[in-house]
């Protein structure tokens, strides 16, 4: 019989819900602490704040068997827990920091409110170093008696015993729930036997390895890895506009490449650059780390250079071929920064989308989640010199259409066959991001047709 434990997530965005859900998933109590009374009522009646497969139908269930709780009365949670999650947001500041407020605020709550022993376990992603940190100022924070710490001089309270260990997350948006229980691997980053142990037995019921390191490399790890596949993207652009100009196809060049296992199959694939929430923050965040240790790291460096200017690589090509935007109807396909999310964060539209308003674009946006988050930053109708429509159809954006941007590759959007430009855009000319058509079927039904390195 699997050893259960009492958990509170403190955070219920992405890191904190899933892992929430899925520890309750596995048998282990959860209560999920979040400060926004609304979030925590709608959770409560079964609806998840974020679009994600399988997790509603998870939390429903969860839920319904007592196993999982929502709350935004933080204290009544942290008290009875054997361990506290904290999956706050790290968001990226200006300079490229992670700005470490939210986290700071929970682990203060934390030091005010326990009364038992408990671990506390950093799943957020937080600057190498940040841990030891945390593990300070919930200690600088705990009760003292009569103004003396009460610790007995291990960094350990007398009566209590409180350790932050690290836990990364890896999960990637849209197969959130899937990455958590069937993980390639859990990574725990511990001081002491005692942290590592508590761990090991929370993930148990998951089967899945476990990498237990010290505190240190386990938050080296999570950047290590999301860099290094940023890393990849940003390499297969900059071969990408190469074979372009030397008349080769990327395509056919990750497909010669993906044999080789050293390599590997996955994240070859050229377009407008990587989005989201993690390969953009976690680049500059290492980047900056390293600057701040007066180390230059010039690889992370390039990949976030190449990236940088390749999310306005569309805009360039077509803005070589079309004398102004301005008047012109413009139909966008996608706004999310990938599929199966709702999430606009660092996407490729909210760099295009203003420079095309600029010039005085009237544009047809089509994706089938993200209109309602792109509207809040730039609401239906006139925006500057141009204009925004959102439309409930592919058929809608084209029909028209004067030139047609994709920038995301949502399955109804990889469907389109090449006659549907063809018939529906006045002038048939497309500027694709994703690599989504064949360069000779679109040729053939006569569309002019511009991709990512072909
Ligand atoms: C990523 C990591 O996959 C995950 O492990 C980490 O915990 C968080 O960051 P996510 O940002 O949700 O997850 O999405 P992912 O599917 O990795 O895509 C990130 C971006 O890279 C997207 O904009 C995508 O379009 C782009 N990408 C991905 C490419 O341009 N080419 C590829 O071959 C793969």
């Amino acid at each position: 019989k699997n050893h259960l434990f009492k958990i509170a997530v403190a955070g219920t965005g992405y890191v904190g819900l899933v892992a929430g859900v899925c520890f309750a998933e596995v048998g282990h109590h959860v209560t999920c602490v979040d400060i926004d009374k609304n979030k925590v009522e709608l959770m409560k009646s079964g609806v998840s704040p974020i679009y994600e497969a399988d997790l509603e139908e998870l939390m429903q269930k969860n839920y319904a068997a007592g196993r999982l709780e929502y709350t935004s009365d933080y204290k009544s949670a942290y008290r009875e827990a054997d361990a506290i999650f904290i999956g706050v947001g790290t968001p990226e500041q200006p300079d490229g920091s992670s700005n470490l407020s939210y986290i700071a605020k929970v682990a203060r709550q934390i030091a005010e409110t326990i009364e038992k022993d408990c671990l506390v376990v950093v799943k957020s992603t937080v600057p190498v170093g940040t841990n030891d940190k945390v593990e300070q100022f919930i200690h600088d924070f705990l009760p003292r008696d009569g103004g003396k710490p009460t610790g007995n001089g291990n960094g350990v309270g007398e009566d209590i015993r409180v350790e932050v260990a690290s836990n990364p997350e890896f999960l990637a948006q849209g197969t959130a729930v899937r990455d958590t229980l069937q993980a390639a691997r859990i990574v725990i980053g511990t001081e002491s036997k005692w942290a590592e142990n508590i761990l090991m037995k929370i993930y148990e019921p998951f089967n899945i390895p476990v990498v237990s390191v010290k505190r240190r490399s386990a938050e080296m790890i999570k950047y290590a890895s999301n860099d290094f596949l940023a890393l990849k993207i940003s390499y297969m652009n900059d071969i990408a506009n190469l074979c372009e100009l030397v008349e080769a196809d990327i395509q056919d060049v990750s497909r010669g490449m993906s044999f080789d296992e050293r390599i590997g199959s996955k994240f070859l694939n050229a377009g407008i650059g990587y989005g989201g929430s993690c390969f953009p923050k976690d680049t500059k965040a290492l980047e900056y780390l390293a600057r701040q240790n007066g180390y230059e790291l010039k690889t992370v460096k390039a990949a976030i250079d190449v990236n940088t200017s390749q999310k306005t690589i569309l805009f360039k090509k077509a803005s070589k071929r079309l004398i102004t935007f301005n008047g012109l109807k413009v139909a966008v396909l996608g706004l999310t920064f990938k599929p199966g999310t709702d999430d606009l964060r660092e996407a490729a539209s909210l760099e295009n989308i203003p420079l095309l308003l600029n010039q005085g674009a009237e544009i047809h946006a089509f994706d089938p989640v993200g209109k309602s988050n792109f509207s809040k930053e730039y609401p239906e109708g006139r925006n500057g010199k141009g204009s925004i429509k959102y439309v409930e159809s592919i058929r809608e954006a084209l029909e028209g259409a004067n030139v047609c941007f994709v920038f995301t590759e949502w399955g109804e959007i990889k469907e389109i066959q090449p006659e549907v430009y063809k018939t529906l855009m006045r002038i048939p000319l497309v500027y694709d991001g994703r690599n989504l058509y064949g360069v000779q079927d679109m040729k053939e039904a006569g569309v002019e047709y511009y991709s990512i390195g072909r």
